[in-house]
Formats: C-alpha cells, sequence, structure tokens
C-alpha cells in the first residue's frame, strides 16, 4: 500500500483551532491506513517541542525546523547531517546580519543558532528594502516574508519546500499520497511544488490570491481545513 503523509506547518495550520485538532487526529486513527506526519516550522528545535508538548501533538515522523534549515528524523528526532552539509555551503549569516542592521525598522530576532537569519520588520516596505540590499549584496540566500512581519534570511539551499522535496526523495517515494498544509508566506514554496496542498481558511493575506489546480482553498481554519482537504483528496480512497 502506498504511504499516506502530511506534511503541515503548525503555528496557524496544524495548530490554532484545539477542536478541530481533536477531530483531525481522531479521523487520522479511524482510517485503516497510517498517516505518517511531518512538521515544518519557522519555529526553532526547542520551540517546536515546546509546542508538541503543550498542544499535546503526535511526536512526528519527522521535524523540520527553522523555515526548512533542519531536518530531525528517527525516533529520537536526530538531525539529518546530510541536509545540514547540503544548506551550510556559501552561508554568510555575518554579512547578512551586518547589511540588515544598517537599514530603519529592522530588529533582529534572538535564535539559539545561526542556521538562519531572521527579523521582525515593521512593514512590507521594510522587507522589500531588505530584500533589495541583500540582492544588491550578491550574497547567496533565500528570502521569505511572511505574516507581514517575520523576514527569515535562509542559505541558498534551504527553506521549506527545498526541505520537503528532500523528505520526499530520501524518506518517503515519489509514489506517496501526500498533503501539505500551510497558512502564511513561508510555507508558499512548499504548497507550491505540485503536491496536493491545502492553504486552510484562517491563511495569511499573502497567500490569498495562491490558486493552482493542486491546491485547495479550504473554508474551515487550521486542522479544520486540513480535514476538509484530506476529504477532498483521499475520501474517496478511503
Ligand atoms: C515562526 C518563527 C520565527 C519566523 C517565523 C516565520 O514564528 O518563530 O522565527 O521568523 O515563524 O518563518
Ligand atoms: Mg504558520
Amino acid at each position: 500500500m502506498k504511504k499516506y503523509m502530511l506534511a503541515t506547518d503548525l503555528d496557524g495550520t496544524l495548530v490554532g483551532d484545539g477542536d478541530a485538532l481533536k477531530e483531525l487526529l481522531e479521523f487520522f486513527e479511524s482510517l485503516p491506513y497510517k498517516v505518517d506526519l511531518v512538521y515544518i516550522t519557522g519555529r526553532h528545535y526547542d520551540s517546536a517541542l515546546s509546542l508538541i508538548d503543550s498542544e499535546r501533538l503526535p511526536i512526528p515522523s519527522i521535524l523540520v525546523t527553522d523555515v526548512g534549515t533542519s531536518i530531525y528524523s528517527g525516533r529520537e528526532l536526530l538531525r539529518d547531517p546530510k541536509w545540514e552539509q547540503k544548506v551550510r555551503e556559501n552561508w554568510n549569516p555575518h554579512r547578512i546580519r551586518e547589511i540588515a542592521l544598517q537599514l530603519p525598522g529592522i530588529r533582529l530576532q534572538t535564535l539559539p543558532h545561526e542556521r538562519r537569519v531572521s527579523f521582525f520588520v515593521n512593514d512590507s516596505e521594510g522587507a522589500s528594502n531588505l530584500r533589495q540590499k541583500l540582492k544588491e549584496s550578491g550574497i547567496p540566500h533565500t528570502f521569505v516574508f511572511s505574516s507581514g512581519r517575520d523576514v527569515d534570511v535562509l542559505p541558498e539551499s534551504a527553506g521549506k519546500g527545498k526541505a520537503l522535496q528532500y523528505i520526499v526523495e530520501e524518506y518517503a517515494g515519489e509514489e506517496a499520497n501526500i498533503l501539505v498544509a500551510g497558512d502564511s508566506g513561508n510555507d508558499l514554496d512548499m504548497l507550491t511544488l505540485g503536491y496536493p496542498a491545502v492553504i486552510v481558511g484562517n491563511a495569511q493575506k499573502e497567500l490569498l490570491d495562491v490558486k493552482s489546480d493542486h491546491i485547495f482553498t479550504a473554508t474551515k481554519a487550521c486542522a479544520g481545513g486540513i480535514q476538509q482537504a484530506w476529504d477532498h483528496y483521499y475520501g474517496a480512497k478511503i
């Protein structure tokens, strides 16, 4: 039997409506097949684990943190060294920080490591200025703007989409039945990979115009939207 996999963002997607989450998890339990859970979050590792704990989320098969810069797998959720090495290439967090902090209205996020450099901006203009300056600098990076507030500057080969593609190749296999779920800008590259995907009903405005044949726009928020999409794509197969 083909594998089933839910690759989902946490805040505002899987997490955000407690009753709907409970219902979705019960629904998965009731299915005649197992749904592998892959969490792909902007949070750093400790922060993701504390959310998993406080929301009583099932431990995932794979946890991707820091907007797709780190991948943890296996029972003990150990860091994937091959991915680690891949994303470290051409990575220059010091230069990126230096350039960003010369601009007005940009505050550095406090993070426990330098696998990404993230900022808070006051508005989309602040984000555009930073995007432009970094582009002009020629430093290899990936720029992600979410929720009108968060800017993540990632290594060139990182991001939620690239991490998910790697997971499909290394862990799941292209034939797996996948559903990708998200609610904000940092989910865009994984939502548009071409796999069945859902934008949940409470999505941030940067995703509202995203339309594609393989993207289901849910009317329900958070986990409720994921369940609607699961039914849409895989319901008939039960
Ligand atoms: C989460 C992270 C934050 C990041 C944001 C957008 O809120 O905690 O560091 O900037 O997601 O990816
Ligand atoms: Mg989110």
